[in-house]
């Protein structure tokens, strides 16, 4: 198609206020899907999305649609995740489009996402179409809505806003018009003549391998067409090509500003990233597109499968084939086996990754607990990057412990100012500026990583009613006092339970630690006494109680001494050996994750 009848956008919003119903109502109104086989909300297909409510991995879509101009459209529409952990996925699909839709509830105005989607947007510098929805819910409050939003951007004037019901489909076709003159055809690259395609989402197929997602920005892209991976450098040959409307139509060529997918037949799924760039073997582009900034992860947690270590290692990398956050390490503990230690964007990350794994493969897992990379200066004047607790070095070696200290963005509800100002103070953070907006408040800290990863985040979601977002800046190393706890369980060692923290909580996270213990490590016949060490001192300790069963209390009618007898042979038995003989379940890592 021309590229100029093609548009490339996507929707942007707080959560709940409607993208996903906009988005089938397009695909509806488009006959992309027809009305009696949409089912609601097509683009979020994925499990844990439907568990949490949440877009997670973006999708692809094309409509067709034939505009008052008489001239036929394609309107490529690229989903994008509604969580703030996920801003990265944001800002990869944004690299992919000319504009926005920015979708504002006209029951709940401009919200703290919004905010945050509206400045990811405008540092993309793309075209911003601000459009408020549920227009026909008796709460909404249309004028008040336009208010906010004119308050957001300079530019908007109030004619630029659009109103419609995405559930009615009250102004949807205005909106599809509006897309057409207001959003820019497709950016081309006009300096080369042969292929270039940015690489924006990936997906697995069991049979065809793995399928780029792809907008073309110069030259054509054709089936069994001798490609290369610029980043990659990976040579392949592509099998069929085509677009999603919404399910894969295969086509002859893809050209300049389309979207669409490659079936690569590339089975390995290291050996592609998002962010990649496609071109041709021969006379192909010499310089790959610019892609967009990689989110790096980081927190790093342990994960070790519960049976078989490659089925779990094939997970895996498919999943970071669409998450080019994650890093896949493989890592071997003495007590849990094979496994890998693997890098998130925070807690809630590691726990999406986690459910994935158990929804779409069916796998459990044990996950350690989530430490960030410290910067440890020795005294012999080695620096050693630690972001595995058991590699921890003995406080005797340490000469100082650099900690990572970010910038974070805060945006929330003048109402729940004060609650965020208390939290952010238990968490270490230092405010360093408070701005007002319209009808928020802009707060902004300093914080040590470790905090926003583990804790804060939840916590600032549960004070201000999941109000509240935060954007993660500047990552700076600063100098902290970290100390390394150890636990013993039964006098013996788990290496897996070392956990790093500041000095300052250390006494009181290593007695709320040992008494989490105490109610999650398996019972055994004897008492087992939990300890948790620092520098050589046993800072907390309890006993975990046998289970009843034990031979000499079971009421069997056994001699005095007999039931002596074995009573000393339980315990010694048990206190000689230097492994613990039992499994520990997944509740007792989670403990870290609690407190
Ligand atoms: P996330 O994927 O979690 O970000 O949510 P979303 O933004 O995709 O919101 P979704 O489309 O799931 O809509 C949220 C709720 O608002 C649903 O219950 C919809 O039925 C409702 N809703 C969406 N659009 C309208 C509308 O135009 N009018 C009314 N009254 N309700 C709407």
């Amino acid at each position: 198609m021309d590229s100029n009848n093609i548009r490339n956008f996507s929707i942007i919003a707080h959560i709940d206020h409607g993208k996903s119903t906009l988005a089938d109502q397009i695909m509806t109104l488009t006959h992309t899907v027809d009305q009696r086989s949409a089912k609601p909300q097509l683009l979020d297909n994925m499990a844990v999305e439907q568990q949490h409510g949440v877009t997670v991995k973006a999708q692809t879509v094309t409509n067709f649609f034939i505009a008052k101009d008489n001239q036929r459209y394609a309107l490529n529409l690229i989903d994008t995740p509604g969580h703030v952990d996920f801003s990265y996925e944001v800002s990869k699909s944004l690299a992919a489009t000319e504009g926005v839709i920015l979708l504002v509830d006209a029951t709940q105005g401009v919200q703290a996402q919004t905010v945050a989607n509206f400045n990811l947007a405008k540092a993309q510098n793309i075209k911003i179409l601000p459009v408020i929805n549920k227009i026909d819910s008796l709460n909404a409050d249309v004028a008040m809505v336009k208010q906010q939003i004119l308050e957001l951007d300079v530019d908007f004037s109030d004619s630029d806003i659009l109103e419609v019901s995405a559930k009615h489909g009250t102004g949807v076709e205005n909106l599809l018009e509006e897309i057409i003159q207001r959003i820019p055809m497709p950016k081309l690259d006009h300096s080369v003549s042969g292929l270039k395609a940015l690489v924006f989402d990936l997906s697995y197929d069991n049979y065809q391998g793995i399928i780029a997602h792809v907008r073309l920005f110069s030259g054509e892209l054709r089936a069994n067409q001798k490609l290369h991976l610029m980043h990659a450098d990976k040579k392949f040959e592509s099998k069929t090509i085509g677009i999603f409307n919404p399910n894969m139509v295969e086509k002859d060529a893809l050209h300049a500003g389309e979207v669409g997918f490659v079936v690569t037949g590339i089975k390995e799924t290291d050996q592609i990233r998002v962010g990649d760039t496609i071109t041709t073997q021969s006379s192909g582009a010499l310089e790959p597109l610019r892609g967009y900034e990689a989110a790096h992860p980081v927190v790093y947690a342990g994960i070790f499968p519960k049976d078989d270590f490659l089925t779990m290692k094939s997970a895996l990398f498919k999943i970071a084939l669409n998450d080019s956050s994650l890093s896949i390490e493989e890592d071997y503990s003495d007590a849990l086996g094979p496994g890998f230690r693997v890098g998130f964007l925070g807690n809630f990350h590691l726990q999406i990754i986690r459910e994935r794994l158990k929804s779409e493969y069916d796998l459990e897992v044990i996950t350690t607990s989530p430490n960030v990379t410290y910067k440890v200066h020795l005294k012999n004047a080695q620096l050693l990057a630690i972001n595995n607790p058991i590699n921890f070095p003995d406080f005797s070696d340490i000469d100082y412990v650099e900690e990572p200290v970010v910038t974070v963005q805060i945006t929330t509800l003048p109402e729940t100012v004060n609650q965020v100002i208390n939290l952010s103070e238990k968490y270490k953070g230092i405010l360093t500026d408070l701005n007002n907006l319209s009808n928020l408040v802009q707060l902004t800290y300093d914080m040590p990583l470790s905090e926003i990863a583990y804790h804060f985040f939840n916590a600032l979601k549960s004070e201000t009613h999941g109000y509240a977002t935060l954007s993660m800046g500047k990552i700076v190393y600063q100098p902290a006092d970290i100390v390394k706890i150890t636990f013993d369980i039964n006098y013996s060692r788990v290496p897996q339970l070392t956990y790093l923290t500041h000095r300052i909580d250390a006494n009181n996270e290593a007695q709320a630690l040992v008494h989490k213990l105490k109610y999650t490590v398996p019972r055994q016949l004897y008492p087992m006494p939990a300890q948790a060490i620092i520098e050589g001192h046993v800072i907390a300790r309890v006993d975990i109680p046998p289970i009843r069963k034990n031979a000499a209390v079971s009421g069997d009618k056994k001699s005095i001494s007999k039931q002596q007898v074995l009573l000393r042979r339980q315990s010694l038995n048990k206190r000689k050996s230097k492994q613990l003989t039992f499994e520990l379940p997944q509740s007792v890592f989670d403990i870290f994750l609690e407190i």
